[in-house]
């Protein structure tokens, strides 16, 4: 079967890979891909990002199964698109995706279904935003509703910066956020303490099959300091999520959601990621949905997986989730952890072109996952803000750790970012 994986981060980097383990698997292309891509031989880069050329290109190539990674194809329509065309995807539709695509939906949604959030309200006039906080005091959080790659969200420790996010996500001119149904609203938001795991699944209907839990690393600095960024860094499985919060999730969280999903007249089929707080006393709530896997979460969770994920995603895109029902996943007991190479820059204005020495084979226990790079005649080069994966397995956590910073430290651009304190939790537990 010839896959088609759309995307051109790390995430889409270790779906690839993945996929082209299973023996079903005649050829995977990745659109539009990148350079660690361009360099498997088992894997095809596909120039091309528009969702109408995609699905043409999809159905005179005869591809068996598309795979959606991230959140802006979905939240256009590309699941909706292909399957008017008779094309397999694996993906929420445009409707079911503005769990991720819209706060003030999934805010909604999350009320209405009694599943755990944080209070909330929503604005779209400013002066009553600001009234607002004023009235609930810091700390608080302010989101802009609509995608904006990571950084639509501001956890303000100070009244001040509460009203700065505020004015700034409202702006008539703000370019970098794509505004929920076209229109500037912010969520305000009661700050919740506590540690974040990230929680996901393969849903279809109201069968969902668990993925290894994972913890990222949103904040730019060690010691989750400095501004929020796509993620920096990310281990699987994540300790917090005790056996009984695995059980809690499930039934507070995902099933609400999916049964929700399926009443509200848009059932979800597709990944389905829960952000999730849980406080010191084990309180769980969910700080946001994304409607595809997590970069770079899927990166240590996909170097874990021992299943054949084209069957699992083969199981999910039947007309009914019968198959899906009876499948149980297994997974390499030791632990991952991947570790974010950003450009100078990031996670403001990035420079591109930086030159990156030191790439070598992969090994299976030791992965470079590429996300923004580019081939630049010999070279491959810097082309965005998370440029590497540097993904390991260990028998702890420590070890993991060990094993992702050797390799990361043999590789060097330019203007570099990484952390140095991937999986610190995790190791305190
Ligand atoms: P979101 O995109 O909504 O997940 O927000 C991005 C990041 O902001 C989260 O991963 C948290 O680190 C932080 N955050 C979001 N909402 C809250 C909240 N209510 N309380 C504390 N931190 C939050
Ligand atoms: N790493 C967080 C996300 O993918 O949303």
């Amino acid at each position: 079967m010839k896959i088609l994986v759309i995307g051109s981060g790390g995430r889409e980097h270790a779906l690839a890979w993945k996929l082209t383990a299973s023996p079903q698997v005649q050829m995977v292309y990745v659109a539009p891909g990148n350079a660690g891509v361009a360099l498997n031989k088992d894997l095809q880069v596909l120039p091309i990002t528009n969702v109408v050329a995609l699905r043409e290109w999809a159905q005179s190539n005869d591809i068996g199964l598309t795979v959606v990674g991230p959140e802006a194809p979905l939240a256009a329509g590309v699941v909706d698109e292909f399957r008017a065309h008779g094309l397999r995807i694996f993906g929420p539709t445009k409707a079911a995706a503005q769990l991720e695509s819209s706060k003030a939906f999934s805010k909604a949604f999350m009320k209405r279904h009694h599943i755990p959030t944080a209070a909330y309200e929503v604005f779209e006039d400013a002066q009553a935003a600001h009234d607002y906080v004023n009235k609930q005091g810091a700390p608080i959080v302010v989101k802009a509703d609509g995608l904006a790659a990571g950084k639509g969200v501001v956890v303000a420790t100070t009244l001040q910066e509460a009203h700065e996010a505020i004015d700034h996500m409202l702006a008539p001119d703000h370019t970098g956020i794509q505004h929920a149904g076209g229109k500037a609203r912010v969520v305000i938001e009661e700050f919740l303490d506590g540690e974040e795991a990230s929680f996901m699944v393969v849903a279809h209907g109201q069968v969902a099959v668990p993925l290894a839990t994972s913890q990222d690393h949103k904040r730019l600095n060690d010691g989750d300091k400095g501004p929020n960024t796509g993620g920096m860094g990310a281990y699987s499985p994540a300790p917090v999520v005790t056996p009984e919060i695995h059980a809690r999730v499930m039934r507070e969280v995902i099933q609400p959601t999916l049964k929700g999903m399926e009443s509200d007249g848009i059932p979800y089929t597709g990944f389905l990621y829960a952000g999730l707080m849980i406080g010191a006393l084990g309180q769980l709530k969910v700080l946001e949905f994304n409607c595809r896997m997590g970069d770079p979460e899927t990166q240590p969770i996909l170097i874990r997986l021992k299943s054949d994920l084209l069957a699992l995603l083969l199981a999910a895109t039947e007309p009914e989730p019968t198959q899906l029902a009876q499948m149980e996943l297994t997974w390499d007991r030791r632990v991952a952890l991947g570790v974010v190479m950003a450009a100078s820059g990031y996670p403001g204005t990035v420079r591109k072109g930086d030159v990156i020495h030191g790439l070598k084979a992969d090994k299976p226990h030791a992965m470079v996952f590429h996300a923004a790079t580019a081939t630049q005649g010999a070279d491959i080069v810097t082309s965005g803000g998370r440029v590497l994966c540097v993904t390991a397995l260990g028998d702890t956590v420590r070890q993991a750790q060990a094993h992702a910073y050797e390799l990361l430290d043999t590789i060097h651009f330019d203007g570099a970012q990484a952390r140095r304190d991937i999986g610190h939790r995790g190791l305190k537990r």
